[in-house]
């Protein structure tokens, strides 16, 4: 803070960018987790005078505010019975499987929707308490998104952008949420509603037309106020990246090429080494996978003497039932692959249920030939770009489900791919492990050209510039009111932006 009231950019997710561990005397040390997130708004957060808002990540843990590599870290406590109710419940065994094409059946609890409100107005409180008078407030993805709403009626002076970093879905199964109506409010107290793909925000607008009857145009929503004016809400897709150039560079350190000849040695020197890499999650398309791998083995396309698949699998809200259910499914077809197929010194599949840091992700990535992304449904998927960027050779093979996010920019380079169809994704991968070095590197080349142009710090100037930049913050009055149509003619300013 410099001195003024409040800091000039707040950004509201459900985790702090930072990780806790409780030292022998039961004092709590931070240290700084690596997500995604934080790498795309560090510089952001440096340069304009930020502060980050959002939960610990353990029960009960309260702290004051502190300083952490030049940003303000403002934790929100949650109690053991709200993790229960709003984290594992209804964000992430409601909203969760809801959003991704309800591959698993979604569960609705009244309380859990409750306990959701009232954590979303204490993270709403705390961005509040946080933010200069007329400052920038970016909430994040769907386990926050009544905070916009619940932090306009209180600060209408400041800016409010939302990103949602899952898929929207489509109406027929939006409409399927008892409280759709008030999510969607939630949502419409930004200024501008951020997604991944053009096609989620096409399916959120028509979600607000349909079930709010508000009037839209292109991506404006026109958004009645009870005063008789009107607001404009922009929704629009801004795909989401990684920071390609600082993986580019940690693929190329002789650490990590060294490292990665070592797991193609450890693994016995295979002829093919194909890769995945999930968090242990049903939308991750995993026993898809698992599956038509150990079809090629059974047919003999594929033989472990010469191939082998190592799939890495990191632990996720292990206390849902469904994740839970996951997990044996996978382990119990790994066991039946490995023990069918397997020899001594080959196995079938590496099954890693870790995770790792970036420097073993950067050498797994270069040594691998095929990565296989295989998702039933993926808000963006930064695996497929970790792995482009991790490239720098220009060799390997990238197969991609349509359905994640980055297919809709990959696809010149990427084999695609529907993991529904387990024929066809067959013949897919032993097209890639056959792939010649010359089709590979100019599909790498393609893939790489876009991975390092539209990096996450190009994403985030967008959002922010787009935020920033939008007309007025002077809410108009509608045409009844003031006798002339002020909405149409900001409209003509808008669709110029
Ligand atoms: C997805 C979500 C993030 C979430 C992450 C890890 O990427 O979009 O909001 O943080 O998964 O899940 P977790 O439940 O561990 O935070």
């Amino acid at each position: 803070m410099t001195g003024k009231e409040g800091f000039d950019l707040v950004v509201v997710a459900n985790r702090l960018p930072v990780d806790f561990t409780v030292g022998p005397g039961g004092d709590v040390e931070w240290n700084r987790s690596p997500g995604g997130l934080v790498t795309a708004l560090e510089p952001v957060m440096q340069a304009s005078d930020g502060a980050w808002v959002g939960w610990s990540g353990a029960p009960d843990l309260a702290s004051e505010p502190f300083d952490a590599d030049d940003m303000r870290l403002v934790p929100v406590t949650l109690s053991a019975d709200e993790i229960e109710r709003y984290y594992e419940g209804f964000s992430n065994d409601t909203l969760w499987p809801l959003y991704h094409d309800v591959i698993s059946p979604p569960t609705y609890h009244r309380t859990w929707w409750e306990a959701y409100r009232r954590v979303n107005q204490r993270f709403a409180d705390a961005a509040v308490a946080q933010v200069s008078p007329g400052g920038v407030v970016w909430v994040h993805d769907y386990q926050l998104q009544l905070v916009p709403q619940m932090i306009r009626a209180q600060r209408p002076d400041v800016r409010i952008g939302f990103f949602n970093h899952i898929p929207f879905p489509p109406l027929e199964l939006f409409q399927q949420l008892p409280w759709r109506r008030q999510v969607l409010d939630g949502l419409l107290g930004a200024d501008l509603v951020g997604f991944q793909r053009a096609g989620d925000a096409a399916n959120f607008i028509r979600a607000v037309r349909r079930l709010r009857a508000h009037t839209t145009r292109g991506p404006i929503i026109t958004v009645p106020g009870e005063d008789g004016r009107d607001r404009h809400v922009r929704a629009a897709a801004f795909p989401i990246s990684i920071d390609s150039r600082r993986f580019d560079e940690l693929a190329r350190t002789p650490e990590v090429q060294q490292r990665s000849r070592e797991i193609r040695a450890d693994l016995g020197d295979p002829d093919i080494m194909m890769l995945g890499v999930d968090r242990l999650d049903y939308t991750k398309g995993i026993r898809h996978r698992i599956k038509a791998y150990g079809e090629l083995l059974q047919d003999g396309r594929l033989d472990v003497e010469h191939a082998t698949l190592v799939q890495v699998a990191s632990p996720s809200r292990e206390n849902v039932d469904a994740y839970q259910e996951l997990r044996e499914h996978v382990e119990g077809a790994v066991g039946r692959i490995n023990g069918e197929y397997a020899e001594i010194g080959h196995a079938a599949i590496h099954y890693l249920h870790h995770s790792y840091p970036p420097e073993e992700m950067a050498a797994l990535y270069l040594a691998a030939d095929v990565m296989l992304v295989t998702a039933l449904r993926d808000g963006m998927n930064l695996v497929a770009k970790e792995y482009v960027a991790a490239r720098s050779d220009d060799r390997g093979v990238l197969v991609l489900s349509e359905f994640t996010g980055a297919a809709d920019e990959l696809s010149s380079g990427a084999l695609l791919v529907n993991p529904h169809d387990i024929d066809g994704m067959k013949d897919i991968i032993v097209a890639a492990a056959h792939m010649d070095h010359r089709e590979q590197r100019k599909r790498m080349r393609r893939l790489r050209r876009k991975v390092l142009s539209d990096d996450v710090a190009k994403w985030s100037e967008s959002f922010l510039g787009v935020l920033t930049a939008m007309p007025s913050r002077v809410p108009h009055r509608r045409q009844d009111d003031a006798g002339h149509d002020g909405a149409q003619a900001d409209l003509a300013v808008e669709a110029g932006a």
